[in-house]
């Protein structure tokens, strides 16, 4: 099985997550935008929700598959966010932005009632930290907060990571929906995700990082698993 059919399996998955009222969380990436056109299709089936993108890009997907769009501010609350990942561990800590809509999507899914990671079962690890990780910041000052980081990383005995920032198009830096620039961290192995997270949201110039802690309650992971199903893998507090 590919990994794209396998990201497809659990988008598809989550859909039966999904009840009728209710105000959904859109994630970014691959396998959220399988799940786009889940949803869309089920809405031209008769099914009613409306959605917040947590990117521009999805956005811009969720309206090619008629999905009524709602803003942030314009509701009381998320029932339900369903996102990708780049990794999850076991506990369900997640790093996210390898698409660079951290920032977003970290807004999004902790104004959520639940958020429902879906994956390929590739993403599932012991540990977080081989995927780089990646930490939004303020283009201004962007060397002093780079030096910054590598003294935390340091301290926290995780050597001297190579911190590079995003490129995007046309050799420029690559920029947020926010207008901000994307650190990418090397770390390889995070032993204590949540110590990690409280530093980097006390570095000056950090606007967001992508460790995502205590936020999804559900991992649906897409693969062969022997019969080439879906699997919920963990249920802390769903
Ligand atoms: C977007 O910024 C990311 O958090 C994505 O959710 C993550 O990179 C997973 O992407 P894929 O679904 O494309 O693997």
């Amino acid at each position: 099985m590919s990994q794209d059919n396998a990201k497809r399996l659990a988008a598809e998955a989550a859909l039966a997550h999904v009840e009728p009222g209710m105000v959904l969380g859109l994630g970014t990436g691959s396998t959220a935008e399988h799940f786009l056109k889940a949803l869309g299709r089920a809405i031209e089936g008769g099914l009613r929700v409306r959605g917040v993108p947590t990117s521009e890009r999805t956005a811009h997907v969720a309206v090619q598959c008629a999905i009524p769009l709602a803003a942030l501010d314009d509701v009381a609350e998320i029932d339900l966010t369903v996102d990708g990942a780049d990794e999850i561990d076991p506990d369900l800590a997640l790093i996210k932005g390898g698409g660079g809509a951290l920032l977003r999507e970290k807004i999004v899914a902790a104004a959520s009632r639940r958020m429902i990671v879906i994956a390929d079962r590739s993403k599932l690890v012991p540990r977080l930290g081989a995927f780089p990780l990646p930490v939004e910041v303020v283009p201004f000052g962007i060397s002093a907060t780079r030096r910054h980081l590598s003294a935390l990383f340091a301290e926290e005995g995780l050597g001297t990571p190579s911190i590079a920032v995003r490129q995007g198009s046309g050799g420029h830096a690559f920029l947020t929906d926010g207008g901000h620039a994307i650190l990418d961290c090397a770390l390889g192995a995070i032993a204590d995700p949540a110590r990690l997270a409280a530093r980097l949201s006390a570095v000056p110039g950090v606007v967001e990082h992508g460790l995502f802690i205590g936020l999804a309650s559900l991992a649906i992971l897409g693969g062969e698993a022997g019969h080439e199903i879906v699997s919920a893998v963990a249920l802390p507090s769903a």
